[in-house]
């Protein structure tokens, strides 16, 4: 018996006889066939992320993406309607404007104002999509309200910026978790994956449609993200307390016009993120430089050799982006400007390196600009 689990690299599975094989597919008997459907892989991450959900069923995708999309295709079809919260990851509106494509209506509302749900919500609507802390001004969902708000409509909730160490939408009432575990779940920087939990009967639909649509997860990073959940509660207080102090040293210094964390006092989801998350919002802060354009913002990202930028986020490593030409390149400038996403605005996500490095990498940077 290995200590560590095994990976089932396989495409499928020898099985005895037709009985098994029958009982198998009725589910009278635990067994896999093909791992486009299922793999002890999968099985194992899916009954951890439903284990730290505290939901009852788990599922794992090839991606953050294939995660939304099955949700999307399992819960809303030509006629229906959706409400999205405004502000979401960027390819999860280019997702939903496919589905509009497909007839189905999408509306969205102001996550700070989840009133607004009440003259929203209408017969066909099918399903409420909220982030938990949105990119990248980090605005922080009122699940509690949003859930008080909905009306019985299943709230689908992307929680990969907090993780379950930091929230549970499902214990709060959310029909649906997510997460791209390409992030702080495997936390490593080099998986591609996602998995949702909910009820055993919404979990059994989304697999389904995992399956016929190739959505499914491979064996190998599957057994890397279940890695990863081990050391996910010391990752999360670590990230959390490192970015608490970093926002607080960056908070006043002359090169930066301000800076997004929502536990600041001048971040308009605060009240929300002391209530939600007393101990963090996890790694994430995003900050204007002074100064004004690309061209300060390149100055800075040289400034900073060991700071690698890259377009993603939670991984072990502290990474810088750059929304306006990265996530939301796809907004005109207008747009942009409606949303708040400045030419000088820089994401940071920080990793596991202590406070000190960081201050004295950013510190440094800052004043050579
Ligand atoms: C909040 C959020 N949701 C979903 C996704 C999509 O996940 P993936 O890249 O694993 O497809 C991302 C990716 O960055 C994300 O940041």
């Amino acid at each position: 018996m290995p200590s560590a689990p095994p990976i089932f690299q396989t495409t499928a599975f020898d099985v005895p006889d037709l009985d098994v094989l029958q009982q198998i597919y009725e589910g009278a008997v635990v067994g896999d066939i093909y791992t486009r459907d299922s793999n002890p892989n999968h099985t194992a991450l899916a009954d951890s992320i439903a284990q730290l959900e505290q939901a009852e069923a788990g599922a794992v995708f090839a991606s953050g993406m294939g995660a939304i999309g099955s949700i999307f295709l399992t819960l809303a079809a030509a006629g229906d309607h959706v409400i999205t919260a405004r502000s979401l990851y960027g390819k999860t509106v280019q997702l939903a404007s496919r589905m509009q494509r497909l007839g189905v209506s999408i509306s969205s509302f102001d996550v700070s104002q989840p009133e607004q749900l009440r003259a929203m919500i209408q017969s066909n609507t099918r399903f409420i999509l909220v982030e938990t802390v949105s990119n990248p001004l980090l605005e922080v969902a009122d699940l509690p309200a949003i859930i008080a708000y909905s009306d019985g409509v299943p709230v689908v909730v992307d929680s990969t910026f907090s993780t379950p160490e930091l929230i549970r939408p499902c214990s709060l009432g959310a029909s649906i978790v997510f997460h791209s575990a390409s992030k702080y779940l495997n936390g490593h920087g080099d998986v591609m994956l996602g998995v949702a939990a909910g009820s055993a009967e919404m979990i059994r639909r989304l697999r389904e449609t995992a399956s016929v649509f190739g959505q499914n997860a491979n064996p190998f990073e599957s057994w890397l993200t279940q890695r990863g959940l081990r050391t996910l509660p010391l990752r999360m207080k670590q990230v959390c307390d490192t970015t608490r102090r970093l926002a607080e040293f960056l908070t006043g210094h002359p090169g930066v016009r301000r800076v997004h964390y929502p536990l600041l006092s001048d971040h308009r989801s605060r009240e929300t993120a002391c209530r939600l998350y007393p101990s963090g919002t996890g790694g994430m802060i995003s900050i204007e430089l002074a100064g004004s354009g690309f061209d300060v913002v390149n100055r800075f990202l040289k400034q900073l050799p060991n700071i690698p930028f890259s377009p993603t986020l939670a991984d072990a490593r502290t990474t810088v982006s750059h929304p306006a030409t990265t996530s939301h390149r796809f907004l005109t400038q207008e747009e942009r400007s409606v949303a708040g996403i400045r030419d000088e605005l820089v994401r940071v996500s920080i990793g596991l390196e202590p406070f000190e490095v960081l201050a004295q990498e950013f510190g440094s940077a800052l004043r050579a600009i």
